[in-house]
């Protein structure tokens, strides 16, 4: 199994959970791959991303005849497979006799946040309640809210078919940020259509704002949500002081998708004052970007 570098060094007890069913875990980017090698050479303290990663499994799925690889986000498939949440949702809300104005949820690769929306979204276009649906996420790696609407792989090692979808260009490295499954390139392309069609928004939030959000949440609720859901929480509460100020009381609906119990180290270093807000690097985006390829162009 390969681990993104930075959550193998920031996340060991997720790895202590892998090891402990019996997995293998290995840093990326690793010596065991063409695509790893080749990272390394450049870079020999590489950070890993998400990218990297994929070009990794994929490579060792293509040149093992007994190894299979499943992608867990970004293709629109894993998507409708996730839309079980919205549907569930759908049906709590009808129990609880209520039904949301607004809903939010976290995206890296997009399959959380389109399980929870799509189904609301799609009621919506078959002429049911509108409703305003907010993607929250991470201003260091922001694909909706900066980046291009192309062709572009799903990988860093160009191994994966080309889809169009909101990117910062495949060998964008983004920041070590904590929200890890956040630090993905792209976005699915079903939630990249979705945004073009203006059918949802989308708002990028620093990590000490997360974080803020998270500890009020686990203070009010009792349970600690994963890092990357506290982007959702924070649109969530965002959404909520919105409309307080208006002076209107909007159902508001958002994904918690995760919880945070193997993250404490990043919710230590929160409340140390120890995080950094690390924003990502203008020139490294235009440098990626400009990488894109041809045939996003034309
Ligand atoms: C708890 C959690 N939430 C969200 C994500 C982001 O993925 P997606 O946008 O596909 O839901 C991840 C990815 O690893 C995750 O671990």
């Amino acid at each position: 199994m390969f681990q993104v570098r930075v959550s193998y060094d920031q996340k060991p007890y997720r790895r202590a959970l892998m090891e402990t069913y019996g997995g293998t875990c290995v840093a990326s980017p690793s010596t065991e791959t063409n695509a790893g090698r080749q990272i390394l050479a450049a870079d020999p303290n590489s950070n890993g991303s998400l990218g990297i990663a994929i070009s990794e499994a994929v490579e060792v799925a293509a040149t093992n005849p007994d190894t299979k690889y499943a992608l867990g986000s970004v293709l629109n498939h894993v998507l409708l497979h996730q839309t079980v949440i919205g549907i569930e949702a759908i049906e709590q809300m009808e129990q609880a006799g209520a039904a949301p104005d607004i809903i939010v949820g976290c995206t890296g690769g997009g399959s959380n946040f389109a399980g929870l929306t799509f189904p609301f979204i799609g009621q919506q276009l078959r002429g049911g309640k509108k409703v305003r649906v907010i993607a929250a996420e991470p201003a260091a790696c922001p694909s909706l809210t900066r980046g291009k609407y192309a062709y572009d792989f799903g990988d860093t090692s160009h191994m994966t078919p080309l889809v169009k979808m909101h990117t910062l260009g495949s060998t964008f490295m983004p920041p070590g940020f904590h929200a890890g499954g956040l630090r993905y390139h792209g976005m699915a392309p079903l939630v990249s259509h979705l945004k073009e069609l203006g059918l949802i928004e989308a708002e990028a939030h620093t990590q000490n704002s997360c974080f803020e959000a998270g500890i009020l949440f686990a203070r009010t609720e009792g349970i600690v949500p994963a890092p990357e859901a506290t982007h959702a929480v924070r649109g969530a509460i965002n959404a909520a002081l919105e409309a307080k100020k208006n002076g209107t009381s909007p159902v508001i609906l958002f994904g918690l998708c995760g919880h945070g119990h193997f993250d404490m180290q990043a919710y230590m270093d929160f409340m140390a004052g120890k995080l950094e807000d690390r924003m990502y690097d203008q020139s490294a985006l235009d440098a990626s970007l400009a990488q894109l390829p041809a045939i996003a162009a034309e």
